[in-house]
């Protein structure tokens, strides 16, 4: 099929989708053919989490363990909580580390949706680990899936699942896997197993989902998939490689972890750890300008972990010292197109971006948080120039080329500033060795040392509560910190179970360049008194450590998965709800557990919250081929498979609100 056509069809299915839309009783529309005004938009985004109407979700909340439904509803009443922000499900308990199952809370059922292996496409064998083949790969589900995009096309619950494959456990995917000599074929099928998957998925009549593998919009994106880089860096002399003169083009996206979703309904998929991939960092000169910035962005001076440098020279610095910086940077893909190239948005900056969330200015200009997660690195918010225009589509919108990169700095009274990150301002000069807004967006974080932003323990998640506006970011771990370095927002020394700020945009507006912020939880076993969960009493909470990624339910109730409990709390990671607003607020419950080696890595709801997809990653890590820890989710192929799975309320109702 031409692009050509594929572009049509995506126009046409942009307009049907826009006319469903049109139907819903709960979306605010500017009238058919003129497209949606921006707060449109922003009421799309409110309706897609579904939000409540008043007095369907009386009197709900929390039920501790083993209190009664009626008298749980009744104190929730006396306590005067909001309609709306209330969760009421039986918390799980805590599971062990080696947990071999995944758990859910009483009253929810759950199934996987797609493995690793798993066709992608009409006509491939069932998945089986021995006769696995790179070609093989770029048609099935990829490894280690994490960030989840849902993008709902139908009043039915139809849609497009985006996954991200952030990274590949070579010693658990091979058998006899030798981690000194891997072959050229596995180097090929890890690099396969990295990147995206998009794949079509219907709604049957019991309201499971399921995947379409006939759908022409299902596609694998991976390490050798051609992009294009654009916005200020691209075409920087640091861009040109021996096979790109022009700094405009690079194969592959690595390490893709978190991620977000456009106003105009495009995935941003976000390049982590990328540095893992790059070795001989050391071979370049110590007066070689470039030196300096691979070593602040952790690059290996000797070999890299998978070896892929031995087959594949480019990931080499000492052969190919730019290829680098071509990685590190936020990537959009549009899902209704199969054949649009995706595209690096340098404006976004370059670091070990966890995800890119939007979120909602007044102003109709948008702007993307993004967490640079290493120990001690910091918050970032872009803002484009211009506002959203809603008559412009898919990848042409150009607002995240044209616009401005700002880094946080959190005051110990709780305000905040967020500090552009603009060539010729303040120490961003010649002077400091920058001569370009290309410069500043490739040295990211040497920009933002400069500026003097606050130092954070391993931003990861952050994403604005579509119901109260404020902004909630996971700050994993920094047992690193020292009682020298605390501060008001860094407040634990060895901080080994992190914690997580609530931000309020002044005037409510993000592209405001102000905020104010507080401590939400800081994690732990409750028992340990530096706990604290919003001012809740701690009796009945419980132990979470670790948070990753954050989303919110219909309600605005705060999720929360974690990255990191079997180390630190000795139990199985998970997932976890917290309530933002009302009497509950800070009343924190388990939801859900993983299993052995796993974390709870990313998670969305449908529209209407009746489904819950959840990133099953990295199962079985610890283990080997040979000796596994895990084969979840035992399924006969012997080994275990990183998995999307979904979850569902057996009365068939809203997920945590049945
Ligand atoms: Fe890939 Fe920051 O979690
Ligand atoms: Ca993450
Ligand atoms: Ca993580």
């Amino acid at each position: 099929m031409t692009s050509d056509r594929h572009q049509d069809r995506a126009a046409q299915r942009r307009a049907e989708i826009a006319a469903e839309r049109a139907h819903e009783d709960d979306v605010v529309r500017s009238g058919a053919g003129r497209g949606e005004s921006f707060s449109d938009v922003f009421a799309r985004r409110i309706s897609r989490r579904g939000v409540l109407k008043a007095g369907a979700a009386a009197a709900a909340l929390v039920l501790a363990p083993g209190a009664a439904g009626a008298a749980a509803q009744t104190g929730a009443k006396a306590r005067g909580q909001r309609p709306g922000q209330g969760i009421r499900f039986t918390p799980l308990g805590i599971e062990p580390a080696s947990n071999q199952w995944v758990k859910v809370a009483e009253g929810y059922g759950h199934g996987v949706l797609l493995a690793w292996g798993d066709p992608i496409h009409d006509g491939l064998e069932p998945f089986d680990p021995a006769t696995m083949t790179a070609e093989d790969q770029k048609m099935r589900f990829g490894y280690n899936c994490d960030y989840i995009g849902w993008h709902e096309m139908s009043a039915n619950g139809d849609g497009l699942l985006w996954v991200n494959h952030e990274y590949t456990n070579e010693e658990i995917m091979f058998a006899e896997y030798d981690p000194d000599n891997p072959t050229k074929e596995q180097v090929d099928i890890e690099m396969a197993a990295h990147g995206g998957s998009i794949v079509a998925m219907r709604r049957d009549g019991n309201g499971r989902l399921r995947a379409e593998l006939g759908s022409e919009y299902n596609r694998r994106v991976h390490a050798f998939t051609e992009m294009s880089i654009s916005g200020p860096a691209a075409g920087h002399d640091w861009l040109k490689t021996s096979s790109d003169h022009n700094g405009w083009t690079v194969h592959g996206m690595l390490n893709n972890c978190a991620g977000g979703i456009t106003p105009w309904n495009t995935v941003l998929t976000c390049e982590e750890n990328f540095h893992q991939y790059f070795g001989n960092a050391d071979a370049l000169a110590d007066d070689d300008p470039r030196k300096a910035v691979h070593d602040r962005y952790g690059m290996p001076g000797g070999h890299s972990d998978r070896l892929w440098e031995r087959y594949y020279p480019r990931f080499n610095v000492g052969v190919e010292p730019n290829e680098a910086f071509r990685f590190g940077w936020v990537v959009e893909i549009d899902p209704m197109d199969p054949d649009a190239t995706p595209i690096k948005r340098t404006a976004l900056g370059r670091f070990r971006h966890e995800g890119a969330t939007w979120g909602y200015s007044p102003s109709g200009r948008v702007a993307f948080y993004s967490g640079d997660d290493s120990r001690f690195e910091y918050v970032y918010k872009y803002v484009s120039d211009e506002a959203y225009d809603p008559l412009k589509r898919g990848m042409g919108q150009g607002l995240l080329d044209n616009g401005t990169l700002y880094v946080a700095v959190l005051n110990d009274d709780g305000s905040g500033e967020w500090l552009p990150l603009r060539y010729g301002e303040g120490p961003l000069t010649e002077e400091n060795g920058f001569s370009s807004q290309g410069d500043v967006l490739i040295q990211t974080r040497i920009a933002a040392d400069l500026l003097g932003a606050t130092k954070m323990d391993r931003p990861e998640d952050i994403q604005q509560n579509p119901v109260n506006h404020k902004i909630y970011g996971a700050f994993t771990n920094n047992t690193q910190r020292t009682e020298e370095e605390i501060d008001a927002s860094n407040p634990r020394p060895d901080n080994a179970y992190g914690h997580v700020i609530e931000f309020t945009e002044d005037g409510d507006d993000a592209a405001s360049e102000t905020f104010s912020w507080d401590i939400f939880v800081l994690c732990g076993d409750p028992s340990d008194e530096s706990t604290y969960f919003a001012g809740y009493p701690k009796e009945n909470v419980s132990s979470i450590a670790n948070p990753d990624n954050v989303n919110f339910d219909s309600a605005g109730n705060l999720w929360i998965s974690t990255d990191g409990q079997p180390g630190t709390l000795e139990q199985a990671d998970g997932l976890y709800v917290v309530p933002t607003e009302g009497a509950e607020r800070g009343n924190l419950q388990r939801f859900l557990s993983v299993v052995a080696g796993s974390e709870c890595a990313s998670f969305e709801f449908s529209r209407d919250n009746r489904s819950l997809i959840v990133s099953v990653q990295h199962p079985g890590e610890g283990g080997t081929y040979e000796e596994p820890v895990s084969t979840w989710p035992h399924d006969g192929t012997g080994v275990a498979r990183p998995a999307v799975i979904q979850v569902w309320a057996d009365d068939g109702g809203r997920i945590g609100q049945s």
